[in-house]
């Protein structure tokens, strides 16, 4: 493989072709700066051709003076070169298509044809002073002879990257390997689809082939099944084949779950590097293992891309990783009161429960007999919403004891009721709402949802949930559960 990878980010074009996903300019800044922030080499950040709200995210991103080169893909067009131009992009993503399929069947054209409009728009974005990578649409699919004789073409006038692309993700290993060593007539890029689940493979297979830059998205997205995801990628390579590749791999998970909120496609739990169990543990042997040796059950460690290791209670659950849990709450019990609380435990996991913080702390209570008063009281919740409405609620609270009514206006009718509890406890200080997800525990409108949210005050965080068939009383009961467990822990 070669020594240096280049990493070639397409989050922000081929990324943003996920079905239903669309960023704003701002957005794709945002994106764009935590990618150059973490070491890519180029940034896609969008089409130049596609808007004039992408123009703009183009412009910000190419103003920005981030440390990445900024490209865009064009078409063979002398208007998008134009566009890509007035934009201040410093690269071409030059997309010609190179399979016969791509050729006759899209473009209604001939081989020859696309040679010379691929051939044309080197020559023109050379004349304006871009760097240009030459991709082969398709190139899976294509005739490599012709392959060779369009790409060593688009090199003569200039070219100076090209890019081999598994369009429609049908590649092996195996023929990747066959096919790149003829294609080296400047430093190649990969880029790879996941319709079969090859991509990674595929984009290994090519960079130990002689390719010296991959094509990656941020949590593989990307059209249909999604792109080789820069994560796997960058920790594959560390982890397993020893390559220092430069990237910041402590800035990985944060990326991952940004980009995750801002195009509103949600991270598998059990994805790779970044999913929400992928360092989370429950089985009693596991996490047993972990507490005394975290690598008997990790193949690295949590922080070595930005994250912290969570042993979660359950049915599999074992004394060892209660224990710990209830140490980490700041409980002390013996060996009886411990028993039993595993026992419970178990129960609430055999019922299919996620046990929470404030579950976990409600059952020691009982067990360890303490009997605590809570700070907050919830008395009445009433919420507006509709159709041209902005979503408002009314909370009133007991606060040690003394009744409080706050009013709040939000996003939808969750967030009104969730601020305008926020405001009726100021005075106890400052709760933050660090994560909040709903999961619906039937199938129909009247499912029960189970809201699990996450809360912090002054670094201590914690979880707590509420199941109603009510979205919003779930969530006005989990926050209250989750701040009364803050409270009381301080007091
Ligand atoms: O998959 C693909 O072929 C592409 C090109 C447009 C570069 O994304
Ligand atoms: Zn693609």
């Amino acid at each position: 493989m070669a020594a240096k990878c280049r990493f070639f980010d397409t989050t922000l074009r081929d990324g943003e072709q996920t079905p239903g996903v669309s960023l704003k300019p701002a957005q794709k800044l945002s994106i764009a700066t935590m990618l150059a922030e973490i070491g890519i080499d180029t940034v896609e950040a969008g089409s130049a051709a596609a808007s004039e709200g992408e123009r703009e995210a183009i412009r910000l991103i190419a103003g920005a003076g981030l440390s990445a080169e900024v490209a865009t893909f064009v078409r063979a067009l002398q208007l998008d070169i134009d566009y890509a131009a007035e934009c201040g992009v410093d690269c071409v993503h030059l997309v010609v298509p190179a399979s016969d399929l791509h050729i006759r069947a899209k473009m209604r054209k001939t081989r020859e044809e696309v040679c010379t409009m691929a051939w044309d728009a080197v020559e023109y974005a050379k004349e304006r002073g871009l760097v240009v990578e030459l991709s082969g649409e398709d190139a899976s699919r294509a005739d490599p002879a012709f392959l060779a004789h369009l790409f060593r073409g688009g090199v003569e006038r200039g070219a100076d990257r090209l890019c081999f692309c598994d369009t429609v993700g049908i590649m092996t290993p195996e023929k990747i390997a066959e096919v790149v060593p003829g294609l080296l007539f400047a430093p190649l890029s990969i880029h790879c689809h996941d319709d079969l689940g090859f991509a990674l493979a595929n984009t290994f297979a090519a960079l130990k082939a002689g390719a010296s830059a991959a094509h990656v998205t941020v949590n593989g997205l990307g059209e249909r099944a999604g792109n080789t995801p820069l994560e796997e990628l960058v920790m594959a390579m560390e982890v397993l084949y020893g390559t220092k590749t430069g990237i910041r791999t402590e800035g990985l998970y944060h990326l991952a779950t940004e980009v995750s909120k801002m195009t509103g496609v949600p991270l598998p739990v059990n994805k790779a590097i970044v999913g929400e169990m992928a360092f989370t543990h429950e089985s009693g042997i596991h996490a047993h293992g972990v507490l005394r040796e975290a690598s008997t059950y990790e193949p690295i460690g949590p922080e070595r891309v930005g994250r912290t290791r969570r042993i979660l209670l359950g049915k599999h659950s074992g004394s060892a990783s209660v224990r710990a849990a209830l140490k980490e709450l700041g409980y002390a019990c013996d060996e009886v009161q411990l028993a039993e609380i595993v026992a419970r435990v178990k129960s609430l996991g055999d019922e299919g429960r996620r046990i929470t913080d404030a579950d976990l702390m409600a059952i020691a209570d009982s067990v360890l007999n303490l009997v605590r008063e809570p700070v907050i009281r919830l008395r009445q919740v009433t919420v507006v919403s509709g159709s041209n409405v902005v979503p408002t609620a009314s909370v009133t609270v007991t606060v040690n004891g003394e009744e409080v009514t706050c009013a709040a206006t939000g996003n939808g009718p969750v967030d009104a009721a969730v601020e305008a509890l926020r405001r009726s406890i100021t005075g106890l200080g400052e709760i933050r709402l660090e994560d909040y997800r709903v999961d619906a525990i039937s199938g129909g409108t009247d499912a029960l949802v189970d809201v699990t949210v996450c809360l912090s005050r002054d670094g201590r965080m914690l979880t707590s949930r509420g199941a109603r068939t009510d979205i919003i009383m779930g969530s006005v009961e989990a926050m209250v559960a989750g701040m009364n467990r803050l409270l009381e822990e301080q007091r």
